[in-house]
């Protein structure tokens, strides 16, 4: 993309001083006034209401925040696999609620990558057809999508497994391959939901250090819920869920 492309996008407010020059920064993943309420028992649970939270291209954002305050389904709305019961998502500038499933679910698979607290992957298969697979079902060739894998892998330091199965991986061997796979297909929005609660703490710093570089280098934008004081520490801002709403707090 050239400057003059660039200079066009609508400026992103309060950008962080960051890797990126702050005109560079263009708003990825926008959630407005998100609203999530599920039935209970005891009258509605309104989990997410008046929601709102910009990430910019580059940008590391850490969700902190405690156990049922709403991290997970943060992700979810914004991660366009569950629908908000109000507001608006926006992805890479495209409000969600103006697309029909299809469209929607395509939005999903280019741009969004998803990294869980455990790895998910697929058991029967290799590491390397692990992070190929999902990207031929968003339409890439089996070389294409061969070429990006090894590409990831070899740049998380973890090529020299592609050929072992999840089971035959260590701890954050497994998560790494997770982080190839949710990045291979090139997306704009990275959202991780506790992606190192897994890990021993060395582990967890090693793993999350692969991330961080991955996220500077791509200018990818990326929600990372964390319980991990030090790694939010890390990142550019942080925010939490309070009563609903997505609030900044400072992490020392
Ligand atoms: N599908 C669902 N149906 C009903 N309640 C749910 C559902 N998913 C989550 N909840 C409730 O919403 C609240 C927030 O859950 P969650 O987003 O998983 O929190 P966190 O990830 O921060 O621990 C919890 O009280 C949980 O029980
Ligand atoms: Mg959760």
């Amino acid at each position: 993309m050239s400057d003059g492309q660039i200079a066009e996008e609508a400026p992103v407010d309060a950008a962080p001083a960051g890797s990126l020059k702050a005109e560079a920064r263009k708003t990825a993943l926008a959630l407005e006034d998100v609203a999530r309420v599920y039935p209970a028992g005891r009258g509605p649970l309104e989990v997410l209401r008046h929601a709102s939270l910009s990430v910019a291209e580059g940008e590391m954002v850490a969700l902190v925040a405690p156990s049922g305050a709403g991290k997970s389904t943060l992700l979810h709305v914004a991660g366009l696999l569950e629908k908000p019961d109000g507001g608006e998502v926006l992805v890479d500038g495209r409000a969600a609620s103006k697309l029909g499933d299809e469209q929607r679910t395509a939005l999903r698979r280019r741009h969004i990558g998803f990294v869980y607290q455990f790895h998910h992957l697929l058991p029967e298969f290799s590491a390397l057809e692990n992070v190929v697979l999902p990207q031929m079902i968003a339409g890439l060739s089996r070389s294409e999508a061969t070429r990006r894998a090894r590409e990831v892998l070899t740049y998380l330091r973890i090529e020299t497994r592609a050929t072992h199965r999840p089971a035959e991986l260590s701890g954050g061997e497994q998560q790494r391959v997770a982080i190839a796979r949710a990045v291979a297909n090139a997306p704009k929005v990275l959202l991780a939901d506790e992606p190192t609660g897994n890990l021993d703490p060395t582990t967890a710093s090693h793993v999350f250090d692969a991330l961080k570089v991955l996220v500077r280098e791509s200018g990818l934008a990326a929600l990372i819920a964390t319980h991990n004081y030090a790694l939010a520490a890390e990142m550019d801002r942080t925010v939490t869920i309070e009563d609903g709403a997505i609030m900044p707090v400072i992490v020392e």
